[in-house]
């Protein structure tokens, strides 16, 4: 496979788009529920904007890992980004950990951040109760390495689930309150100048909540121990009608939207809707008299038929290392000059000595 011989992005003509930064831990397959409420986002983007993708490694291991599945897991995930649309042609595609500024830039923030503000997080409290009671500082401090990942590259956007809201309000906080307007040099007008550009979240409405298959109530995710609950990217065909056959479902007849009583008939039209390229008007309008014995199998069809390509992509990425390596190599040189840069503002922001 030809590897990006092209411009690099961010070079001459591409400057002056938006930029936008993104990226999912490599733990386990990702789900449904990263591809249609995140990555999916992604690759509409390539065409508008000036993109970053990175596979945050560092985050994975906020919670006990295996040392042996990381690498892996980190390829696959990148693999994955490719499969889905993702081209390294027009996007910057790297492992969080190959750029050493991203950990560097972290610890700068969080000797700014208020342990308060962290100690609020609510995905925080929810895997701090799972873990009990050997809960790692890194993952109280998961945000603050996250908001290093966005400020490092000046991004104006970044497309997340609604899941990250929080924590992407968290990094504007950072950015605004404790770096610009404490360290941004005065201008002859006496107002600050940022050192920091303070990025908006892009949350879609559709795909932006995918709810697990054994309970409409809580969120699709990889932690949950139940792996009946969600639907891998790589899962074959026969796996994903079977957990479809197996979900949650309720007495009543006909699929519809927005009834609070039947959330798992909202997250599975939501999901047809999604997978089958239908509007939801016309998702609901098909499916409003169907018996789920009839919508089941038509769910399942729409989604084996949506991850074929993909899974085909995959396997062809996968049979063909050096070139994954060689996207990876090109898209850490790329990362590592932009974020060398945004790093060395921030360091002469801070005081520190100058390192040339
Ligand atoms: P992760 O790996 O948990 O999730 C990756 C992306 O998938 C979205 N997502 C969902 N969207 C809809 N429905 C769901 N059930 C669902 N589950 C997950 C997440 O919102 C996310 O967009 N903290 C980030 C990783 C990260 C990051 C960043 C993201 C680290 N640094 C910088 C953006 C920018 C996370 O949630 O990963």
């Amino acid at each position: 496979m030809p590897v990006n011989s092209a411009q690099p992005p961010g070079a001459a003509g591409l400057t002056q788009r938006p930029r936008v930064l993104s990226g999912v831990q490599p733990t386990g397959a990702l789900h449904l529920g990263n591809w249609l409420g995140a990555i999916r986002n992604w690759v509409d983007l390539q065409s508008s904007h000036d993109t970053f993708f990175c596979v945050v490694d560092l985050h994975a291991i906020t919670v006990p890992h295996e040392p042996a599945q990381l690498a892996e897991d980190t390829l696959t995930t990148a693999a994955l980004y490719l499969a889905c649309g993702i081209d390294p042609q027009r996007s910057t595609v790297f492992v969080q950990s190959h750029v050493s500024a991203h950990s560097e830039l972290c610890w700068l923030l969080n000797c700014v951040t208020p342990l308060n503000w962290l100690e609020r997080m609510i995905q925080f409290k929810e895997k701090a109760v799972k873990q009990g009671s050997d809960v790692s500082a890194g993952l109280l401090d998961y945000p603050v390495l996250m908001a290093a990942d966005i400020l490092l590259y000046d991004a104006d956007r970044v497309p997340v689930g609604e899941d990250q809201k929080q924590h992407l309000e968290l990094a504007r906080d950072i950015a605004q309150q404790r770096i610009n307007s404490r360290f941004g040099p005065k201008g002859s007008d006496g107002e600050r100048i940022p050192i920091l550009k303070v990025p908006e979240p892009l949350i879609l409405r559709e795909g932006a909540r995918v709810m697990s298959l054994t309970d409409g109530r809580s969120k699709m995710s990889k932690s949950d121990p139940n792996e009946g609950s969600r639907i891998t990217l790589l899962d074959p065909p026969e796996l994903i009608s079977r957990k479809i056959k197996r979900a949650k479902t309720d007495p009543q007849m006909g699929l519809e939207f927005g009834n609070p009583e039947r959330p798992e008939a909202d997250n599975l039209l939501a999901l047809y809707a999604l997978l089958a390229g239908r509007s939801r008007e016309a998702a609901a309008a098909e499916c409003a008299a169907m018996g789920w014995g009839t919508f089941k199998p038509l769910l399942a069809e729409a989604a084996v038929a949506a991850l074929a390509p993909l899974q085909e992509r995959y396997s062809e990425l996968r049979s063909d290392p050096l070139y994954l390596a060689e996207v990876l190599r090109q898209g850490r040189e790329r990362a590592s000059s932009v974020a060398d840069a945004t790093l060395a503002r921030v360091r002469h922001a801070l005081g520190f000595l100058s390192r040339s």
